[in-house]
């Protein structure tokens, strides 16, 4: 009988021992896990402290993010939807300012230094921030002399144009379509005077993509200053569809480092030229 006892007692010591430990080890590596990813995310020069509970919320609904995009998203805002937290975009009239769904030029923001380009470089009415219109030019003629074509149809576009525009596809399109290719008025790129949309003057810029123009745009822009603005892939990142047409002008030291990183503007700034680390 003792005997009995003595097994029955032995058995329900294992089994609660076996429970305890198997029970214990998901919580222990659950905040092991946590307090790595934050250690990690400290070390980043871009990392900001007041970001830490968006950083930790956003890393648990993305876990297969590396820890620099996880950072990086989050000082972007993507954690919050597109058009919330908006900002006044900084370092405006530089070749560095970021404008996106959340930051945005005001109203009466007009670059300095615009100037109308000409023909064949442009259709009629085209204006471009000076500099960025010297490089254009320079990629324009080096394109020609490889026997290809490129022209500007569109580059600086004013508040009230871009208002007009985007109203205009929203009744077209609805609001949610419109916001996947158009900017809302003040959130535009074109109010930067850096950017131009382009064709080969033959095919409609919607079939940019498809010419010898892209290819040859997508090797060489980097060189006179130019990136594609809205990647294939990447519209999780910029809110918008990949436009092979859109370049912005960033200045050539800026736009071979952009290139070499692999990164949208977005994230190159966010890492690399929003200089607000202590916020
Ligand atoms: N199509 C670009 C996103 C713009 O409207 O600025
Ligand atoms: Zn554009």
């Amino acid at each position: 009988m003792k005997k009995l006892v003595l097994i029955i007692i032995l058995v329900i010591v294992s089994i609660s021992l076996f429970l305890s430990l198997v029970l214990s080890k998901p919580v222990k590596k659950e905040v092991s896990v946590k307090k790595n990813f934050i250690e990690e995310a400290k070390c980043l020069p871009y990392y900001k402290n007041n970001n830490i509970k968006r950083y930790q919320d956003y890393q648990k609904l993305n876990s297969n993010l590396s820890v620099e995009d996880i950072v990086t998203r989050v000082n972007l805002n993507l954690d919050l939807p597109f058009y919330t937290n908006t900002k006044e975009a900084k370092l405006t009239n530089t070749f560095y300012t970021l404008v996106n769904k959340y930051n945005y030029l005001r109203e009466d923001f007009v670059p300095n230094n615009l100037v109308e380009l000409e023909t064949p470089y442009a259709r009629e009415g085209i204006y471009l921030v000076k500099s960025a219109k010297d490089k254009f030019y320079e990629l324009v003629k080096k394109a020609s002399e490889e026997g290809l074509t490129i022209r500007a149809i569109s580059a600086y576009r004013g508040y009230t144009y871009q208002k007009r525009l985007y109203d205009k596809y929203v009744e077209n399109d609805g609001v949610t379509k419109a916001d996947t290719y158009s900017a809302r008025p003040g959130f535009s790129d074109h109010q930067t005077g850096l950017v131009v949309d382009v064709d080969n003057t033959i095919n409609s810029f919607e079939a940019f993509t498809n010419t010898k123009e892209y290819q040859w745009m997508l090797a060489n822009s980097y060189k006179y200053g130019f990136i594609l603005r809205y990647p294939e892939g990447k519209e999780a990142i910029t809110g918008y569809q990949f436009e092979s047409w859109h370049y912005r002008f960033v200045g050539v030291k800026l736009a071979k480092k952009i290139k070499a990183s692999n990164l949208t503007f977005d994230e190159y700034f966010t890492r690399y030229l929003d200089f607000s680390y202590s916020s």
